[in-house]
């Protein structure tokens, strides 16, 4: 609960009616009146953040590709965050990121590390399935990012997992593929980045190595998780 520090309490009110009554003095006492941390109310919720995008982006009210905007789902103060690309064509149709091919494979990585799905945040870059899954231009990932920038703000992971290249573009702001950024942190805005493969890549490259590599990357992010 918030407390007002600057209003006298009951008690302050009180004292100083006793000390101008028995020393004709009118100040008031110096008393030590809790305070908490005040909740700042400069940061929209995620609700408020989902209003604004789904009537303002220029990238999603302006496509015509898409049948549902995907803002996000989970836990809205997670420690754990999930970025990808774009919805595809099971998210477009559901209003829900990772829910296809991809997100049965994302749940299973999210299972091994320990966690539930619902306890972790998931979102992508791109909030509405671009024209033929075609890889995000630039141009949209800067009107559609701005929304998950506010996002990753209001809801301050301790670690963000960039899934994929477009994704690790974006948060890192560098042209440098994934093949060479995977398993290296990053950091977004004081945010700790750990990019690693797309989980789509990692079904159409099913090998032992690209599955040795994620998980990998998955145990750093554990490890500095439990710090
Ligand atoms: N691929 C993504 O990048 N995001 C989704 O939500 C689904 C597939």
């Amino acid at each position: 609960s918030r407390i007002r520090s600057h209003t006298m309490d009951k008690h302050a009110e009180q004292l100083l009616f006793t000390t101008s009554k028995l020393m004709g003095v009118n100040f008031l006492p110096v008393c030590e009146v809790q305070t908490k941390e005040v909740v700042p109310s400069d940061v929209p919720t995620l609700e408020a953040i989902q209003l604004d995008h789904d009537s303002n982006c220029p990238h999603c009210t302006a496509a015509t590709a898409h049948t549902k905007t995907v803002f996000g789902v989970g836990n809205p103060s997670a420690s754990l965050m999930f970025v990808g690309e774009a919805p595809g064509a099971e998210e477009d149709a559901q209003g829900i990121p990772f829910v296809g091919p991809a997100g049965q494979k994302l749940n299973q990585i999210i299972e091994a590390m320990g966690f539930a799905r619902e306890s972790v945040y998931i979102a992508n870059v791109l909030k509405s399935r671009p024209k033929d899954n075609r890889t995000p231009l630039p141009s949209e990932v800067e009107q559609c990012g701005v929304y998950l920038q506010q996002q990753i703000a209001c809801i301050k992971p301790n670690v963000i997992v960039a899934l994929g290249s477009p994704a690790t573009k974006y948060l890192l702001q560098t042209q440098v593929g994934i093949t060479k950024l995977r398993g290296i942190w990053g950091e977004f805005k004081g945010f700790p980045v750990m990019p690693t493969y797309h989980p789509a890549y990692l079904l159409r490259n099913y090998t032992k190595e690209t599955r040795r590599e994620v998980w990998s990357d998955m145990q750093k992010v554990k490890s500095e998780l439990s710090q």
